[in-house]
């Protein structure tokens, strides 16, 4: 008999609305992702997509709450980069990556920019360069805290440059934000989503894309990859993905994969996520098998960035 309702619940799923984990803050770049999804998911779902904003510890709170949850397809997260970091970052980590998870579908790629506080003498990304040599751990790199996007990216900029800067970690990217406006701190490197409208309103400096593309908004036109400017190769690119626990149904996995599908290709959503710079993932890359094998590089990649910077948390 339990198999038999197992089944059926199955067959009628979704019959109840769904929750999305967010392991970050309301108004922050993932949450904004996430809420911009859950309205296209409703169609395809046929239901409400509640946002649960279950926010700490780098996003690990959030996604070890999906972890537990029960793995009937209404928990769902949405998390960053984060996922394959966590595990160097997080040396208590309560679950495992990917291995506690279904991998239901990359979301987007969100490029990220190094700018700076107003002030900065620094014109372009070869002055910065030059002012970073000459003042070394002086320079303040402010970081939304331990496994933040910021964090990775200025973990990277650091190894690329061989320079050790101070690290200024904040709660989160909003008061990071104001102090490097305020001019307290000297550098960030932040994901476009939150940094344009401050680049738009001249409040911050922009020295660069830290992607290997540049970025077609009007904000950027004039700001070259880090790549090009001179720290070649350099690609630190936060992405999005969509996630269950463990254990949930294949019926119900390819009914949320086929959804994932269809919300990413609403032009509503396309036109919202590339006026932020963001870059909604090809089909391809919306494969389960895909996505996981992307977590494992990505975290294969970062776990020796993190392991050289003996940055972490026990
Ligand atoms: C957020 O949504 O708050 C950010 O993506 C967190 C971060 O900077 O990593």
């Amino acid at each position: 008999a339990l198999a038999g309702s197992a089944t059926l619940a199955c067959a009628n799923f979704p019959d109840k609305p769904v929750t999305i984990v967010v392991p970050f803050a309301a108004g922050g770049p993932t949450d904004k992702i996430a809420r911009d999804l859950a309205e296209a998911l409703r169609k395809p779902l046929g239901q409400t997509v509640i946002i649960d904003n279950t926010i700490g510890a780098g996003g690990t709170i959030g996604a070890a709450k999906v972890a537990r949850a029960a793995p009937d397809g209404y928990t769902l997260l949405v998390s960053h980069i984060g996922m394959a970091t966590a595990p160097a970052l997080y040396r208590k980590l309560s679950y495992k990556v990917p291995e506690d998870f279904e991998t239901l579908g990359l979301i987007n790629e969100a490029p990220s920019v190094l700018i700076g506080k107003p002030g900065l003498a620094a014109n372009n990304f070869a002055e910065l360069r030059q002012w970073i040599a000459a003042n070394g751990t002086k320079v303040n790199l402010a970081n939304a805290g331990l496994g933040s996007a910021s964090h990775l990216c200025g973990l990277m900029f650091q190894s690329a440059l061989k320079t050790t800067m101070t690290p200024v970690p904040y709660k989160g990217t909003a008061p990071a934000m104001t102090d490097l406006i305020g001019g307290q701190v000297d550098l960030m490197c932040e994901q476009a989503v939150n940094a344009v409208p401050q680049i738009e309103g001249k409040k911050v400096k922009v020295y660069g894309i830290t992607s290997l593309q540049r970025l077609p908004l009007p904000a950027l036109k004039d700001a070259p990859t880090l790549s090009e400017a001179g720290l070649k190769d350099f690609n630190v690119q936060v992405w999005h993905g969509l996630y269950a626990p463990k254990g949930t149904p294949p019926a119900v996995l390819a009914k949320l994969n086929a959804a994932l599908r269809t919300a990413l290709k609403d032009p509503e959503l396309i036109k919202r996520e590339e006026a932020l710079g963001l870059t909604v993932v090809t089909d391809e890359r919306l494969d389960p098998a895909s996505h996981r094998k992307f977590v494992e590089t990505e975290k294969t990649r970062w776990a020796k960035v993190i392991k050289d910077a003996g940055e972490y948390a026990d």
